[in-house]
């Protein structure tokens, strides 16, 4: 099986995509005296005897469980999981797997990043979000009571197993979430990878192995690639944030609780399209099939707000840099730029394009 690699200024790992892997994890590990996983007791529930499997029954992990939610990505569960890693006598060559969706996986990497100062581990994301975002580039964290992702750092990961076999487990709007972001990379940086996307609608949404598998690989290629060239987010990393800024305000405006990530994404990439098509950037014609694609690996949940409260929300996007809003404007399919000039004039015409096919939806 290829590895993808990456490869930063800090770090250089394996990203491994495929079928059958998780048969074959032990064998893979670096040989530590203790094992930990970090999960939660929805995913172990489906997916531990397979796990467990493929370890020498005398050589079994230890579990810490999370509890699956966004509101169980905090700091007191951190210091839980701590204390529970000193209790079990992990120490500084003792391993963690992150095994679960994104939320497993920053707070796991956040967990190794600042246990004894910093211990290894693996990524083994069981989402398709995971698999082809959170798990690649080693931004880990929590959040606070007034944000998301406001505490963490970065740590990368020994290496990333992402074995598409989990995802047969995964509820169809899960998958659907994901694939969002998938779309979103072939629009910023691979033309290939979306007009796979716009040809395989039925293949990849029935979980077919081999177009999942490029779908996957393909995403991770291009943030392996993005984030090796700018690690910390200081120039060229931004361009991820595609949908991001609408996207983000959309969660807060909804309070995380109507829409998941990567469809708030899609209808923000849908703002961010018309911000595009209406500046000149993106040729109307281009900016239509993106949309069209996206609404093909729909339905897309509505929500209701109103472009007011959506533009308030722009305001505190953490891309924002001394009162300049940053936003990422798509230039063709495969090629997207960060622009600083934004007007409010412009945001409030996407938004309000954007909320207009809400309330037809
Ligand atoms: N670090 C990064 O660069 C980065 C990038 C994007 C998103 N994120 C973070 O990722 C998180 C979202 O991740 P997510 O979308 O994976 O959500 P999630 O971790 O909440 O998982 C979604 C749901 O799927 C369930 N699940 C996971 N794997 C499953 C499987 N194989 N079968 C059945 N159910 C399964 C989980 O129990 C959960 O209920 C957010 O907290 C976000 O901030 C981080
Ligand atoms: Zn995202």
């Amino acid at each position: 099986m290829p590895a993808i690699q990456v490869k930063t200024a800090s770090a250089k790992y394996p990203v491994l995509v495929g079928s059958g892997i998780l048969p074959t994890l032990y064998r893979r590990l670096p040989k530590r005296n203790h094992v930990f996983v970090l999960t939660s007791p929805e995913i172990w529930a489906l997916w531990s005897k397979r796990f467990l499997a493929s370890f020498p029954k005398d050589i079994q992990p230890s579990v810490l469980f999370l509890p699956a939610g966004e509101q169980h990505k905090r700091l007191i569960h951190v210091e839980r999981l701590a204390s529970e890693l000193a209790s079990a006598g992990a120490d500084r060559s003792s391993l963690l797997v992150a095994f679960g969706g994104g939320i497993i996986g920053d707070m796991g990497g956040f967990l190794a990043a600042i246990y004894m100062r910093g211990i290894d581990y693996i990524q083994m994301p069981s989402t398709l979000l995971a698999q082809v975002d959170s798990s690649v580039g080693g931004k880990t964290g929590a959040n606070l009571a007034v944000g998301k992702n406001l505490i963490g750092s970065f740590h990368h990961p020994l290496a990333v197993y992402a074995d598409i076999d989990l995802l047969q487990t995964l509820s169809t709007r899960e998958l659907r979430a994901g694939l969002f972001e998938s779309i979103k990379a072939g629009v910023i940086r691979d033309a290939r990878l979306f007009r796979f996307m716009e040809q395989n609608v039925a293949a990849i949404l029935k979980r077919e192995g081999k177009a999942l598998e490029y779908v996957i690989a393909a995403s991770i290629r291009m943030k392996a690639n993005v984030v090796g060239i700018d690690e910390r987010e200081s120039g060229l990393r931004m361009i991820l944030n595609f949908g991001h800024t609408i996207g983000h305000a959309i969660e807060a405006a909804t309070h995380y609780r109507k829409l998941l990530h990567g469809e708030a994404i899609a209808w923000g990439m849908i703002a961010a399209l018309h911000l595009g098509r209406t500046r000149g950037t993106i040729s109307p014609a281009q900016a239509d099939r993106v949309e069209c694609a996206i609404f093909s690996y729909g339905p897309l949940p509505v929500f209701n707000t109103t472009t007011a409260k959506l533009l308030e929300a722009t305001s505190h996007d953490k891309k924002n840099r001394e009162g300049k809003r940053r936003f990422v404007l798509p230039n063709s399919i495969g090629n997207a730029s960060v622009v600083e000039d934004v007007t409010d004039a412009e945001l409030t015409a996407a938004i309000d394009w954007m909320l207009a096919k809400v309330r037809k939806s």
